[in-house]
């Protein structure tokens, strides 16, 4: 498969590095022809999980150096905003029933699916982690995999020979629940990852106060009734993504205590990587995330007052506007017309 990889940081770089290190050969397309020409120069090296490597880079180059060049796949590795504004130039990379795969957290996949085709996007997310240290030089931070499948559902032949390319590099899985797969990753990033970024802290870290469970709780329960209500069945990841009980709401007690004691066991110690977009001035990908249950939610009649209130506020922190920290979780829930907290 004749592989493009758009978008050269944590995971492209990882991707790339390992892929190329087990003889499969792949062209990276940077920002600029600047950036190229300081990854021809470097190389790409890895540490950390997976063990540690160093390749050459042969083929680096801005997107508009690959245009017509008929990629059979292209692996779409930028962050979500950079994903959607390249989504018009993607097309022209692919090649005759050539395959876009975007990994990025959130809608993005099902987004591009809707405007370029299903039959020209398969659905992928990223349960590896890892990021990039130095230009060039990425730290794999977990044992991940990607997980692949097709954005309407279902098994197919396309995603079975996508993954097994791609496992030769990295390890890769098919799910024929994709859509399940998107929500399930979804219901964590809007309540654990946005409330820690917006915190200021992790999701251990706001957890340990009565208010930050609640305002855990109040998110994931209006994502969770999103997903349901658009027909999505949530996938099972790390905790069964309905809450013991759950009647559209969570139900308080020492079942929901354990089940939220497993969501922290799994995910309450990263720090949330939209606060460090916060500390390094980038925009986040909250639009793709809270703003995605937001918008569907208000499209299917599901009340979504902390999911709004929550794209304000990191939109506040991304302008300047607010600061990341235990204060403004507080302004999120009187904005959200919970009151004072409980
Ligand atoms: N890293 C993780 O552990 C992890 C885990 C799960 C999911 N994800 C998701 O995976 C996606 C990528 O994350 P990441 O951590 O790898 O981000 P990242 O380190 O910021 O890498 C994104 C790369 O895309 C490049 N880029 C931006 N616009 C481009 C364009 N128009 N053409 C070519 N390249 C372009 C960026 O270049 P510049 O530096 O010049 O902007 C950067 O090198 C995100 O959606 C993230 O949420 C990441």
């Amino acid at each position: 498969m004749k592989t493009l990889i758009v978008g050269a940081g944590a995971l492209g770089g990882l991707i790339a590095a390992r892929l190329t290190a087990a003889g499969v050969p792949v062209c990276l397309a940077t920002r600029d022809a600047g950036s190229a020409a300081g990854l021809r120069a470097s190389g790409l090296r890895v540490s950390g999980v997976g063990g540690a490597l160093a390749v050459p880079v042969a083929a680096a180059g801005p997107v508009e150096q690959y245009l017509g060049a008929a990629f059979d796949l292209v692996v779409l590795a930028t962050k979500a905003g950079d994903a959607m504004a390249l989504a018009p130039r993607l097309p022209g990379l692919l090649g005759p029933g050539g395959t876009l795969l975007p990994i990025q957290n959130g809608s993005v996949a099902l987004a591009l699916a809707e405007r370029l085709g299903v039959e020209r996007v398969l659905g992928g997310l990223s349960n590896l982690g890892a990021a990039m240290t130095a230009p060039g030089t990425v730290e794999q931070r977990n044992a991940g995999h990607l997980l692949l499948g097709e954005v309407g559902g279902g098994e197919s032949a396309r995603a079975e020979r996508v993954r097994a390319w791609l496992g030769r590099g990295v390890a890769a899985r098919v799910t024929p629940n994709f859509r399940g797969a998107v929500w399930s990753k979804l219901l964590i990033n809007c309540s654990g990852t946005t409330l820690g970024a917006i915190g200021g802290t992790t999701l251990r870290g706001f957890t340990a106060t009565a208010h930050g469970r609640d305002l855990f709780h109040r998110a994931y329960d209006e994502a969770l009734a999103v997903a349901l209500a658009s027909g999505a069945r949530p996938e099972r990841m790390a905790v069964d993504p309905v809450p013991p009980g759950w009647n559209g709401r969570s139900v308080p007690g020492e079942a929901l205590d354990a089940w939220l004691a497993g969501v922290i066991a799994a995910y309450g110690d990263a720090k949330p990587s939209m606060l460090q977009d916060f500390e390094r001035g980038r925009s986040t990908e909250i639009d793709f995330l809270n703003g995605h249950v937001a918008d569907l939610g208000r499209r299917l009649g599901v009340p979504v007052p902390v999911n709004e209130a929550l794209v304000e506020a990191a939109q506040a922190i991304t302008r300047g506007r607010s600061a990341p920290g235990p204060e403004l979780l507080e302004r999120v829930w009187a904005a959200a017309g919970g009151g004072a907290f409980p």
